[in-house]
């Protein structure tokens, strides 16, 4: 039966904690050993179907499937019979009778990958989809820190910005809860989600609220900035950016209360001058580019597990 990735649910935790040590195996590999995955998976196709722009996502996926020679197909709804009105269910019905071997999907509206895998014959990974799961992002962040051995119960994270627009902190509290973390979710008030903390969260995820940063900067282990998501504001300045940028943005005052050690990650792109300052990108503590770098590797092991779990590794 196929498997798909919709939501960091659909791994169990000794199976996430398996592929981070897959990853692991991939990033470690010497040049010779990598070349020897070129072969496993050299007859098989990956369809990437991206209803909204990606760089990280999707040329990561690609990087990932090239490592083992599949080939892919990249498709956008602008360049498909989408924009001829084909529906959701008759794309994924069409690109299922191509002989694709994995899907990776995103699309604006929550529940839309969930539904792209019904009718889609092969594996399907959720590539982001609405404001609610970028299951392959979340992934990539707790290997982030699972390396630096801080993924466990008492961590101290804070995730801030633009919270109420952001299927990474979903999907990020998802997961952190499953290893007994309860992430801070910071913002302004018009950009924080409602109420997921306590009992009864109807979100499927337990995090605390904040509408300050600057008191919660000395006791964060991890803090993820988020991206402000203009494009989902409906045109609307939801929070004026000086206000936002005064209150939030990570810049050279804020930096110097952060822990010595703490990490820095953002999931990208950076609008620069509004969540980050440029002096934070170029912290020392940052550890956004290496949360790029272990994206292929964390993609690597998922399509191992998905595709072909009989040859991972
Ligand atoms: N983090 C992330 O999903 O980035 P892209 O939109 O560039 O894929």
């Amino acid at each position: 039966m196929k498997r798909d990735l919709i939501t960091v649910n659909d791994l169990t935790v000794p199976e996430t904690l398996a592929l981070f040590e897959a990853a692991q195996e991939y990033e470690l590999m010497l040049p010779a050993e990598r070349l020897r995955l070129r072969d496993l998976q050299a007859a098989r196709q990956c369809l990437l179907m991206f209803y909204e722009p990606s760089t990280r996502t999707r040329i990561s996926f690609q990087v990932a499937a090239h490592a083992f020679g599949m080939s892919t197909c990249v498709a956008d709804a602008v360049g498909t019979s989408v924009v001829k009105g084909e529906s959701l269910t008759d794309t994924a019905q069409t690109f299922g009778a191509m002989g694709f071997d994995l899907a990776v999907f995103r699309h604006p509206e929550d529940g839309a990958a969930a539904q792209f895998a019904r009718e889609f014959a092969c594996p399907v990974v959720n590539g982001g989809d609405g404001c609610d799961s970028h299951p392959t992002q979340a992934l990539l962040d707790c290997y982030t820190l699972w390396k630096r051995k801080l993924l466990k119960e008492g961590l101290q994270i804070g995730i801030c910005g633009d919270v109420l627009h952001s299927r990474v902190a979903r999907s990020n509290a998802r997961l952190l809860n499953r290893f007994s973390i309860t992430p801070h979710f910071i913002g302004p008030p018009a950009l924080l989600v409602n109420a997921p903390a306590g009992e009864g969260s109807k979100m499927g995820f337990l995090a605390s609220l904040h509408t300050e940063l600057d008191p919660l900067l000395p006791e964060l282990d991890v803090l993820i900035m988020l991206r402000t998501q203009f494009e989902r504001h409906g045109g609307q300045e939801l929070v004026a950016r000086d206000e936002f940028a005064a209150g939030y943005q990570l810049n050279h005052r804020r930096l110097q209360r952060l822990k010595p050690k703490a990490v820095i990650m953002h999931p990208g792109p950076v609008n620069r001058g509004i969540e980050l300052a440029d002096e934070a990108m170029a912290d020392q503590r940052s550890a956004i580019l290496e949360q790029v770098a272990n994206g292929v590797f964390v993609r690597m092991a998922l399509i191992a597990l998905l595709v072909t779990p009989e040859e991972a590794l």
